[in-house]
């Protein structure tokens, strides 16, 4: 049975007292429509709505760059749940099979919930995703009759007996696309919040006779973020598991605590990873690599036995092959860097290609950026950099070839050259010694006058 996702994502959020719209707020890197939009793309659906209204052109952008083939739907004024879905029903139009809606606040939600709400469509024409909640406070309430769901209730609607029920309202709907819209025309707006809410087709398939189920999930699952404190929390949660995750996969991480990562972050096993390493999105550590401590990582390709930091800075484009060394103080943008090859002090290389074995020297730094153009830095294979060469991009290093200290190249080297850019050496005998017994006397004269 094909499956169309509808994400609702036009709410201000007025609680995150932000000029952000809440959706696009980051959650382990990725803004929390993101999650949303990953959980429920394993369904692989057939379309893929997103509701927009507040910030609407920021979060289009953000959901077309996750998904380009998500449609999006424009909800002017955000009059309630069922109103939101309503405005999906032409990027919907002739679509067959289910539809499930999911919000875009609640990112924990995992694909194996999903997965179970799609194949609880087989007994019911409605399934309610719900949850047991510590504390219900004002979500809604679901009121069941043994197994089948007679109605949600708002908590602005419910009576003192309903707010007692602890079985909540996650948000999660599913079900078939013609009876959802039919159900949504059905819906009025004669409650509390003056809304129309979607939570009220419940009611509304019970009076057609047609059965409602739930699936529960845990409440960690449903967890929404309102404010900044929740997000704070949310973070937290996702860390935590992240670390779980991690040391479970056979991760060494020395200080699990301190290590940040991103919601995609991807470490092969017996790698090692050192206190206060931070990932950011687009990581990938294979077996055996050793990340140590400070370092800070970010779109990169570290692959078998290399060996990063500490305070090393990989950015997005660093591809390092196996058994690479990056040492301290050393940030790497937008370069591979093959084989074994060495960097392992206070070096900038981006936009560089670093053949197998080469060794760059201290302080090497490719001058990629012209302050319009950036150009690509070529070195081949066993090349040797002396420390505080600065490489003048565009410009290649033969293979085998050499470049003295100091230097700054130019021009192309040829395979197995050394090329030296500095003036020669004046030594002048005895000078440093004489200069520096004239300042001292200088200067005890001045302390003596004052
Ligand atoms: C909703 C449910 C409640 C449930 C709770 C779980 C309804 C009526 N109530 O309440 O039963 O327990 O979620 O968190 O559905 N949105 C729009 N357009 C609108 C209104 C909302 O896109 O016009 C989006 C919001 O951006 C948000 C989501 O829908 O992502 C939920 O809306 P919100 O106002 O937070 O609903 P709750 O009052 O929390
Ligand atoms: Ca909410």
């Amino acid at each position: 049975m094909p499956v169309s996702i509808v994400i609702l994502a036009a709410g201000m959020g007025s609680r995150m007292n932000s000029e952000r719209p809440k959706v696009l707020h980051p959650l382990g890197g990725a803004p929390l429509l993101v999650h949303a939009m990953r959980a429920s793309a394993v369904l692989e659906p057939e379309r893929v709505v997103v509701v927009t209204g507040h910030g609407a052109e920021a979060v289009a952008k953000t959901a077309k760059a996750e998904n380009p083939d998500a449609l999006i739907a424009h909800q002017a004024a955000q009059n309630g749940t069922a109103h939101a879905v309503a405005q999906a029903r032409e990027a919907l139009a002739g679509v067959r099979g289910d539809v499930l809606v999911l919000y875009g606040d609640t990112p924990f939600v995992r694909p194996e919930t999903l997965e179970a709400m799609r194949d609880a469509r087989a007994k019911h024409a409605v399934v309610v995703l719900g949850f047991e909640a510590a504390d219900p406070g004002r979500y809604g309430r679901l009121v069941m009759q043994d197994e089948t769901l007679e109605k949600i209730v708002e908590f602005k609607d419910a009576s003192a007996a309903e707010r007692a029920i602890t079985l909540c309202n996650s948000g999660v709907i599913c079900a078939d696309a013609l009876l959802l819209f039919q159900l949504i025309d059905a819906v009025g707006n004669q409650n509390a919040a003056g809304e129309f809410y979607l939570t009220d087709i419940v009611a509304i398939a019970r009076q057609l006779g047609k059965s409602v189920g739930v699936v529960r999930c845990d409440e960690a699952e449903t967890l929404g973020i309102n404010t900044r404190a929740e997000l704070a929390a949310a973070e937290a949660a996702l860390q935590a598991r992240m670390r779980a995750e991690a040391l479970e996969d056979g991760v060494t991480l020395i200080a699990p605590d301190t290590i940040h990562f991103a919601f995609d972050t991807v470490i092969g096993r017996d790698a090692v990873v050192g206190p206060n390493v931070v990932f950011g999105p687009g990581v990938t550590i294979e077996s055996e690599a050793t990340i140590r401590a400070f370092c800070h990582l970010e779109g990169c390709h570290v692959s078998r036995g290399a060996q990063i930091g500490p305070f090393a800075r990989l950015r997005p484009g660093a591809e390092l092959a196996e058994d690479v060394h990056v040492g301290n103080f050393v940030e790497i943008k937008n370069a591979i860097l093959d084989e074994g090859a060495k960097v392992n002090h206070l070096s900038y290389i981006g936009d560089a290609d670093v053949g197998e074995r080469s060794n760059i020297g201290a302080g090497t730094i490719t001058c990629n950026y012209d302050g319009v153009f950036k150009h690509r830095t070529t070195i081949g294979k066993r090349v040797f950099i002396g420390s505080d060469t600065m490489l003048v991009a565009p410009v290649t290093v033969g293979d085998d070839a050499m470049t003295g200290s100091g230097s700054v190249i130019t021009q192309d080297i040829p395979p197995g050259a050394l090329a030296l850019e500095r003036s020669e050496q004046v030594t002048k005998p005895g000078l440093a010694l004489r200069l520096m017994t004239r300042l001292r006397a200088l200067k005890a004269k001045q302390t003596k006058e004052t």
